[in-house]
């Protein structure tokens, strides 16, 4: 049977969070469009209390967008719920993001609580909040460090007081997949009203290891993902929204789970969210990287010229790529040249493309690509 999952977009939120960001309102709006395209179901628009600036661009975000959930971030404060219920206000759906944090690290360094305070003021907090609306996501900052008993003692108690969505943030990024994977199975099976939320993969990206965590959330139970485009976010990033989607339809046959996403727009995203954000998306960035459909070694050409799904697993058309690309290199072989060769629509007798290729031999030892100038150069000799 074909599940579906939640994809909870927070690129303008923990996103927007990465050293060196920040986006305008217009460029928030630009984006909170494109992600709408996409098809994310939830939108984290903001913090509306951290600044006039946040809860100006939440607020427009839930004026101008249709058929998605706005959120808004909260701490676990009257206050902060308040101003968060404003902004959200004219959302078609709003939801409020509020919580604190669960592990022993947190309770003592930062909150400065004990778990009885801190479960007390999360209980309030989910209480206060049901009245601006239904739809309550409560965040236990940390959860992946801390104490399973006082986790489980948290969702139980704040989806009584009201929370429908349970985030479970691996904040610092510090589990492993099997571990993350009998975090949500261990909450979904030792609390006893469970059934009554959905269960959120928040993942860091620390130790390198955001998207296997969020998929193995997934196998445990989890039936949302909070993702960032491009894995932006605090520190090393969040979990990438393109990796766990495309993860999760190209090995449909594993999770059996579908999500709202046109894959087609992947692309178009990440490249707008790199444009406003100025964060550079690496070359060998799994699904959106420029080299991710490239292929510059001979064996690789000539394999994947004869058949694409030799070195490629995933169409690059899925993604909104154009096309695979034949890259020449002091690697390629004469496979992989004859094809560009074809696409800059070069005739040739046999004899003439081996001195082609000998002459190529030459160039290709001295740069790090031969490109489509370089080629017209050489048949032109
Ligand atoms: O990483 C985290 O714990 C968060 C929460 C505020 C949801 O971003
Ligand atoms: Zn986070």
């Amino acid at each position: 049977m074909i599940d579906r999952v939640l994809v909870f977009d927070t690129t303008l939120r923990d996103g927007e969070q990465s050293p060196g960001v920040r986006l305008s309102l217009e460029e928030k709006l630009e984006i909170g469009k494109q992600l709408v395209l996409l098809g994310v179901d939830i939108i984290e628009a903001g913090f509306p209390i951290s600044s006039p600036g946040d809860f100006q661009s939440v607020n427009m975000l839930a004026k101008e967008l249709k058929n998605v959930t706005i959120c808004g971030l909260t701490r676990a404060r009257e206050k902060d719920i308040e101003v968060a219920a404003e902004a959200l206000q004219p959302a078609e759906r709003r939801r409020i993001h509020t919580g604190l944090g669960v592990s022993e690290n947190h309770l003592q360094h930062k909150l400065r609580m004990s778990r009885e305070q801190a479960l007390e003021t999360g209980v309030k907090a989910v209480k206060y909040a049901r009245q601006f609306t239904d739809d309550i996501e409560y965040f236990m900052e940390d959860s992946g460090r801390a104490d399973l008993d006082y986790v489980y003692k948290v969702v139980e108690e704040v989806i009584k007081a009201g929370a429908t969505t349970i985030n479970v943030p691996d904040t610092t990024g510090f589990t492993y997949p099997n571990e993350y994977y009998h975090l949500i199975h261990g909450i979904m099976s030792n609390v006893p009203n469970s059934d009554k939320a959905v269960f959120s993969c928040h993942c860091h990206n620390d130790l390198g290891m955001a998207t296997a965590n969020t998929l193995a959330g997934v196998l445990g139970g989890a039936r949302q993902v909070e993702v960032t485009v491009n894995g932006i976010g605090e520190r090393a990033g969040n979990t990438a929204l393109e990796e766990v989607v495309m993860a999760l339809f190209i090995r449909k046959d594993k999770f059996g789970i579908e999500t709202g996403i046109d894959t087609t727009q992947l692309l178009p995203t990440s490249r707008l969210v790199s444009k406003l954000t100025g964060m550079v998306v690496q070359r060998n960035k799994a699904v959106v990287g420029a080299n991710a459909y490239a292929h510059s070694s001979g064996i690789h050409q000539d394999g994947v010229l004869k058949e694409r799904s030799t070195y490629e697993i995933i169409d690059p058309v899925l993604v909104g790529a154009e096309k695979s690309e034949i890259i020449l290199t002091a690697r390629s072989g004469r496979h992989g040249l004859k094809h560009r060769l074809a696409e800059i629509g070069f005739a040739y007798s046999d004899e003439r493309f081996e001195e082609i290729y000998n002459n190529f031999l030459q160039v290709a030892d001295t740069k790090k690509e031969v490109n489509e100038d370089d080629l017209r150069m050489l048949v032109s000799r």
